[in-house]
């Protein structure tokens, strides 16, 4: 048998006809509450841009919130809320269809409209969740960006949507301190005419700038208004949100997700992957708000399936390192997924933590963000799991919405260290550089080879982009290529090995090399900047930049000076973690930087092959100035 068919007669999905994948993909759409029914379940016509359910039209805010109430499950608790302080709040159903109906008034008296684009930037509280519904509700494209990203970084975000208004609050806790935020938006804003209203809720009570007439307090404007709101059905493609991730190049992508097809896969893999029982579990991803986990497995995905979740707003090690074991049991959470950047920092503050703490309501535990290595898998399911609760590894991205691999949780045999097989209706294979499927125990690049209800529809407002990121390297077999290398064992499984371009994954978030170089050559002591992602025990990968100093900046700036410099461009994950001042940086003859070389220098390994250096000694002289410097 070829290595071809092989795949197609072990992944049932994989060889699953395409009318079969259609039809289970109208079933699972069915789940949802339709104003109309659709026509076509998909139209693949103007490939790479689909449109799933066409004809078809819902609310999607209505579909998380309102029937649920409406079948006499409003006094069900959505969501379990954990302040960092202490503080805590219990919101049913029914009192979150009231608050997303006060916030959906509230942004219909600022005079938004369906289409209009507003800029979301709030720690994890629960007007994070209202103001994303609400923007749902009314056909707004919300713009989440994560609480951690810098003002800069906000300001670009805001301008590339065009966004008409910004939520975001007054301060955060982080680690037990309150730190601004408004002050950041203001920053954010200071050049952004587009920008009509900032509206802020009030989470820590410091004091903060005001614009008179612009800025807004939501207790004020949010609290008075009528709690209810009939929401109005919008086309399956119409924009649901817009949310930037790191691309190969410095500018943030916007990728677009619309509204059918997105929550159909959402709630279906929620449902699914985790074998979710609305009535007896509870729920937590400890994702934020402002990541694509966040937005389809806190918010869009559990609140479809009308799941009991926990919503927890601080860090892990605040006040304690027991903090989520506390909470799990206190809640009794019987789903609990997360990253294994933190599976790696519990197994640091020992495995005497959880120990402490009555963890048997745990029923199946999830990893997300990158490859999660075997003795973390283990570590998870023995001391977290009870070494019986199900490790499901699930793979996927921001661009595609929702999870594309992961194993079934009562799969039979579970591999420490694999995502495994596609979910029921998706395809994936590994591909070599032609495009062709390699055989059982090769590597080669992850694809998809057939279009997903919860695909991206594009990056905001650059079509070519699209088509070049992800559709131009396998263009000839039309497949959406990831930019993960993956391998299949002897069984056809799948196991994912890392990024193949220039994107880090530190602690699970996704950052562009070249976006961390233009930070720092923004600095006028920086002349030239090489930013490589070199291995991490904890975070996976860690940021590692060489950077080459103008004439006569030598002594005025500080490498401590360089990493701050970089936190403010962007924020403080995207912080290197060291900096290596070099006389040179070893490039190609057509002058392309040879990164390998120099994650070779940040791994402190024997130097690879040189000799297609330009000029072979540079990695010599790195070395020795290098040696001086220590
Ligand atoms: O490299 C893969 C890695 O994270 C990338 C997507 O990052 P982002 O869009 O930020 O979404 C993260 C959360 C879905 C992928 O290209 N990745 C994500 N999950 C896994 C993974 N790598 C290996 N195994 C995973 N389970």
């Amino acid at each position: 048998m070829s290595p071809r068919s092989d795949h197609h007669s072990r992944h049932g999905q994989t060889a699953q006809p395409v009318d079969d994948r259609l039809a289970f993909w109208a079933r699972q759409a069915g789940e949802l509450d339709w104003d109309t029914e659709w026509s076509e379940v998909l139209d693949w016509s103007d490939a790479p841009f689909a449109r799933w359910f066409t004809g078809g039209k819902l609310n999607v805010a209505y579909n998380c919130v309102d029937r649920h109430v409406a079948a006499g499950h409003g006094d069900q608790v959505a969501f379990h809320w954990e302040g960092e302080p202490g503080d805590t709040r219990t919101i049913t159903y029914a009192e979150l269809r009231r608050e997303v109906c006060r916030t959906a008034n509230a942004l219909l008296s600022l005079g938004l409209r369906a289409g209009d684009r507003v800029a979301i930037q709030l720690p994890m509280i629960p007007e994070a969740v209202f103001a994303m519904l609400a923007c749902a509700r009314l056909g707004l494209p919300h713009s989440v960006v994560f609480g951690g990203f810098s003002p800069a970084a906000l300001q670009s975000r805001i301008e590339d949507a065009g966004a008409r208004l910004l939520i975001t609050s007054d301060g955060q806790y982080r680690r037990g301190r309150v730190e601004p935020m408004k002050a950041n938006t203001d920053e954010a804003t200071r050049d952004t005419p587009g920008v009509e209203h900032v509206l802020v809720v009030r989470r820590t009570g410091t004091d903060v700038p005001w614009t008179e007439g612009r800025d807004l307090w939501w207790h004020e404007l949010v609290d008075v208004q009528s709690d209810r709101h009939e929401p109005e059905a919008f086309d399956a493609e119409h924009p649901l949100f817009i949310l930037y991730t790191s691309g190969t190049t410095g500018r943030p992508k916007g990728i677009l997700h619309t509204s059918g097809g997105y929550l159909t896969q959402a709630a279906c893999t929620h449902r699914t992957v985790f074998g979710l029982d609305p009535d007896t579990d509870v729920y937590w991803c400890t994702a934020d708000i402002g990541w694509i986990t966040g937005h389809s497995y806190i918010v869009y995905g559990p609140l479809a399936n009308r799941t009991t979740s926990v919503l927890y707003e601080g860090t892990p090690n605040t006040p304690h390192e027991g903090r989520h074991f506390e909470i799990i049991e206190k809640y009794g959470v019987s789903v609990y997924y997360t990253a294994p950047t933190l599976i790696r920092t519990f197994m640091k503050w020992g495995e005497d933590i959880p120990a402490r703490h009555d963890l048997s309501s745990i029923r199946v535990l999830g990893s997300v963000g990158e490859p999660i290595n075997p003795e973390a898998w283990r570590w998870y399911r023995e001391h977290i799991g009870a070494g019986r609760a199900p490790v499901v590894d699930t793979w996927w991205q921001t661009e595609t919405g929702a999870v594309m691999i992961a194993p079934s949780p009562d799969s039979p045999s579970f591999k420490p260290g694999s995502a495994q097989t596609p979910v029921p209706g998706i395809s994936a294979k590994v591909v070599d550089d032609q495009g062709v499927e390699v055989a059982k125990g090769e590597s080669g690049y992850l694809v998809l080879d057939q279009p997903w209800p919860s695909m991206l529809r594009g990056v905001w407002g650059d079509d070519d982009r699209y088509r070049q990121t992800y559709w131009a390297r396998f263009a000839a077999q039309r497949y959406y290529f990831a930019g993960d290398g993956a391998r299949y064992d002897d069984d056809g499984d799948i196991w994912l090995l890392g990024r193949v371009d220039d994107v880090m994954n530190v602690s699970g978030h996704r950052i562009s090399t070249s976006e961390v170089e233009s930070a720092l050559v923004s600095h006028p002591a920086v002349a030239e900047a090489a930013v490589v992602g070199a291995s991490d025990a904890t975070t996976g990968q860690a940021i590692v930049a060489f950077v080459i100093l103008r004439e006569g900046a030598g002594g005025e700036v500080s490498v401590d000076g360089l990493r701050e410099h970089v936190a403010r461009e962007i924020g403080p994950i995207a912080k290197p973690r060291r900096i290596l001042v070099v006389p040179e940086l070893p490039k190609t003859r057509s002058g392309k930087i040879m990164r390998r070389l120099l994650r070779d220098v940040a791994e402190n390994r024997q130097v690879g092959d040189v000799s297609t250096l330009a000029d072979a000694s540079v990695m010599d002289r790195i070395h020795a100035g290098l040696a001086d410097a220590s």
